[in-house]
């Protein structure tokens, strides 16, 4: 989604501005432009297309000044063009903004009638008219932007700049994320920490309804209606080298080998030996966790099936029904939630913004809610009532990968630490699964050493137009993971499904152009899986089984064999998720796609 870097303070502004969007790219855009204050002028430039356009353009028009805001725009109102992109200017107030605004029609309509003319088709270009409409009125900056971000319905995080106060910069947000960096005196704000993480590790957290005004080496935030806030500043730990490439060919491909260490960073500290597990920031006690009667899990795309797999966890091991829900459509049923109701919320950014709205809605119906984010202090996390971190660290590929895997560990260790409140587990069993635990970074090592056999796979069946995936039980969202991940980045049309099921459709696609993945390790629907695999290549379908021990029994029964290491089933689902990861990303980087932005794609869906 769309990307918001702003700066102000004594260097040249456009450098950072660019660095900081390119260090945004990942979010997926689809024009971008920059504006700057030099010698009390404004001054823009925007391109449609990727940032290079906008960089060859800058090469030719440079622009100086040291206070300006750059954009990286995905297209909501407007088709993806020069005159969409941001920033939009009216009468020297310049804006860049993230979000939808619901009443810009009513605004457009009202403004024109005032005499304003719009040259975009965009939401945001209502935001400056307003603005300058209430500059016209109040002759004060500060005092426009206040009058105007109160009369806008939706969601934003916007940044304005005004060629008549060229000492300031004013930021604010509602609804969509916004972070201030800070050093030496030097400011910056953007939509996301990777983008000021090379100049500043110093960050203060925008929440809901905040306004910074921005000085000359000062800056004071207040609410939108004038109240004063205190904020503090919080140090990042994260290694910006973390959000680089790191010698690997594309993102995505080394966060798929960044695995082990992920998993074993959000497993640090808080499982012991002796039987225990440890969620600091859980909030709830042993009282509270024995009191819950019923639990949601929320979650959009692939955290949502995280969510489909922590199901099982906690039904077997804390023996609470559990209800998996898609946020979009949770948000508008209605869900019954009651005080001892809990909803767990999935999210790698903490900012998908109906992931967001269902946190809301279950809060609002008093119930308990924890997130399950990656991303320290970004909405979901902050607005939850507890937290468990993934530590995946940054997740840059769109498609995710390390998120997804660090998520499932992170709902384990949960229904352990339920099911010992609740005492459906004694803390001997525990003691195993924390031993299981300990062991799976080296498991998923292993897993990663076949990564030139799945690259092979990768180059026999990448001609395919469809692909099946088909899995049992836990191993039931892993196929609906294989076929997500191939479709985000190589656009192939594939689809999941449960193993079971296949005589229920699937099956009359099967051909011998039809390559079927099928998740085979040895469990107790093992069998079962067996004999569909012998319907699909009845059917002359082509299957590569994904299969651990018991592979050499399948041998004949599949075109391709993926012997994969073994794991207790529980934890199976982090093992063969690795493939379908690995399977996608080489299909995808031998068709030659764009594998790290893959086309209409956002990394963070941060509106409806
Ligand atoms: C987008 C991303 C997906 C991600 C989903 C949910 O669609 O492209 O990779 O799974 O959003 O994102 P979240 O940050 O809430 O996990």
């Amino acid at each position: 989604m769309c990307g918001i870097v702003g700066f102000i303070g004594s260097n040249e502004a456009t450098p950072i501005i660019l660095d900081g969007l390119r260090r945004l790219e990942y979010r997926g855009y689809d024009s971008a432009g920059i504006a700057t204050l030099n010698h009390g002028k404004v001054e823009i430039r925007r391109a449609a297309g990727k940032l290079v356009n906008l960089e060859m353009m800058l090469q030719e028009r440079p622009l100086g000044g040291s206070c300006g805001i750059g954009h990286t725009r995905w297209a909501t109102h407007g088709r993806p063009s020069e005159i969409n992109a941001h920033p939009h200017c009216a009468g020297g107030i310049v804006v860049v903004h993230n979000g939808i605004i619901e009443n810009y029609r009513f605004l457009k309509g009202m403004l024109t009638g005032k005499g304003h003319h719009f040259r975009s088709e965009t939401d945001t270009e209502v935001i400056a008219h307003l603005i300058e409409h209430h500059f016209k009125e109040t002759g004060s900056f500060e005092a426009a932007v206040r009058l105007a971000l109160s009369e806008l319905r939706g969601a934003y995080a916007v940044v304005v700049l005004c060629e008549k106060e060229p000492g300031h910069l004013i930021a604010a947000k509602s609804g969509s994320p916004l972070v201030v960096g800070h050093r030496g005196g030097e400011f910056y704000v953007a939509s996301d920490i990777p983008a000021m993480l090379s100049r500043t590790r110093e960050m203060i957290f925008l929440d809901d309804g905040e306004f910074v005004l921005f000085g000359n080496r000062d800056m004071k935030v207040s609410m939108l209606d004038g109240r004063k806030v205190r904020k503090e500043s919080k140090t990042i730990t994260w290694n910006p080298l973390l959000a680089e490439k790191g010698g690997y060919r594309h993102f995505m491909l080394k966060e798929i080998h960044e695995q082990p260490r992920a998993i074993a960073d959000t497993l640090a500290g808080r499982i012991q030996e002796k039987g225990e597990v440890q969620l600091e920031e859980l909030h709830l006690t042993d009282v509270e966790l024995r009191r819950i009667e019923k639990l949601f899990i929320v979650a959009c795309g692939t955290s949502w099936h995280a969510a489909l797999i922590g199901k099982f966890f906690i039904e077997k091991l804390a023996r609470v029904p559990v209800d998996v829900d898609i946020a979009s459509e949770f948000r508008y049923r209605d869900p019954i939630v009651t005080g001892n109701t809990l909803t767990l919320l999935i999210s790698q950014s903490g900012e998908t913004a109906d992931t967001l709205a269902a946190l809301r809605e279950a809060k609002g119906k008093k119930g308990k809610t924890v997130a399950v984010c990656n991303v320290v202090e970004s909405s979901i996390a902050r607005e939850s009532d507890g937290v468990i971190y993934t530590h995946a660290g940054p997740e840059i590929g769109v498609a995710s990968t390390k998120a997804f895997t660090t998520q499932i560990v992170a709902l384990y260790m949960f229904a352990i630490r339920l099911g010992l409140a609740r005492g459906t587990i004694s803390s001997g069993q525990c003691r195993g699964m924390i031993h299981d635990l300990q062991a799976l970074p080296e498991k998923v090592e292993k897993t990663l050493m076949q990564d030139g056999a799945i690259e092979e796979a990768a180059r026999a069946y990448m001609g395919a137009k469809d692909f099946l995936f088909l899995g049992r039980g836990n191993q039931y969202p892993i196929a609906l993971e294989g076929a997500l991940k191939l479709k985000e980045i190589s656009y192939i049309h594939a689809e999941g499904y449960p193993a079971g099921e296949m005589k229920h459709g699937p099956i009359a696609l099967i051909d011998e152009q039809m390559p079927v993945v099928i998740l085979a390790p040895r469990n107790e629907t093992f069998e079962k899986v067996a004999s569909n695999m012998e319907e699909v290549r009845a059917r002359g379908g082509r299957v590569i089984a994904v299969t651990d021990h018991a592979g050499e029994e399948l041998t004949g029964k599949a075109d391709l064999i993926l012997n994969l290491p073994a794991v207790p089933d529980d934890l199976m689902p982090v093992i063969t998720a690795v493939p379908m990861q690995l399977l996608a990303y080489h299909v995808a980087a031998l068709l030659g796609k764009d594998v790290d932005q893959p086309r209409n794609l956002a990394k963070s869906v941060t509106v409806e």
